[in-house]
């Protein structure tokens, strides 16, 4: 059986005053869940996260880390500074740091496997762009970025990784990928990782969707039977919000 999973992606917002208030505001309200629920605050607050949430079952998760394992890489993190403070999970691909960032396919492998090899939990993102999925190309492009990221793992690292498909234009735009286009999508993954390595890993991998889910439609996305779950970016930011997401599923 899969895990279902709410994961909320703060990005680049809230300070330590604000992520405080937001836990503790998230902590009173979570309701009793089967799913797994994680928050993903900014760096500086992850080691004050996890200290706030220790009595709480919402995990606390990075948004992003450096393959090396330490060294002179300004501004960067490794696996073990996360490790270390607590954090087991961390998001990887993201399409903002694959756009501002300059993070290619090659670079998120190298990510995927210093995680691995730490024993982290990787959820990776990917997804097209509107270009891609005007021009009939978004099979494809979410083909070919599993295959360069994740393709060359071993079997046994599977049951540490988490799906998470975002389709770029329903990122932060208020536009959702429809419950059928999720569906579809999540369906199709399923089965390229089924082809690339058997049914069983394919079976048992969680896939999330995300881009712009609200309390208003995430209902109708997690029923979907191959959606397990969301990654929540601007509605994550409200905590009477995140927690009806929690409800949905
Ligand atoms: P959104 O972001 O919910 O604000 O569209 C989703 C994400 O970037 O993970």
């Amino acid at each position: 059986m899969r895990n279902k999973i709410v994961a909320g992606n703060w990005k680049m917002n809230k300070d330590l005053t604000g992520t405080e208030a937001l836990l503790e505001e998230l902590s009173a309200k979570l309701p009793d869940t089967n799913a797994k629920v994680m928050v993903s605050p900014t760096f500086v607050n992850l080691a004050n996260a996890v200290q706030k949430l220790k009595d709480s079952k919402i995990e606390v998760i990075a948004q992003n880390m450096h393959f090396a394992e330490n060294g002179a890489y300004t501004g960067e993190i490794s696996a073990n500074m996360l490790l270390n403070i607590g954090i087991n999970t961390v998001i990887i691909g993201h399409s903002e740091r694959r756009a501002y960032f300059g993070e290619t396919d090659e670079i998120l492998s190298k990510k995927v496997k210093a995680a691995l090899a730490n024993n982290m939990q990787v959820m990776f993102c990917f997804g097209e762009e509107l270009e891609d999925r005007k021009s009939g190309n978004h099979f494809n492009l979410v083909e070919s970025q599993l295959k360069n990221a994740l393709f060359d793992l071993d079997l046994a690292a599977w049951p540490n990784i988490i799906l998470a498909y975002e389709p770029v234009w329903a990122i932060g735009t208020g536009e959702t990928a429809s419950p059928e286009q999720a569906q579809e999508m999540h369906a199709f993954i399923r089965k390229t990782i089924a082809e690339a390595f058997d049914t069983d890993i394919a079976e048992n991998v969680s896939i999330l969707y995300g881009g712009s889910v609200k309390p208003g439609n995430a209902e109708e996305i997690f029923s979907k039977p191959d959606v397990d779950g969301g990654l929540i970016g601007g509605a994550s930011l409200v905590a009477d919000d995140f927690i009806a997401i929690v409800k949905a599923i």
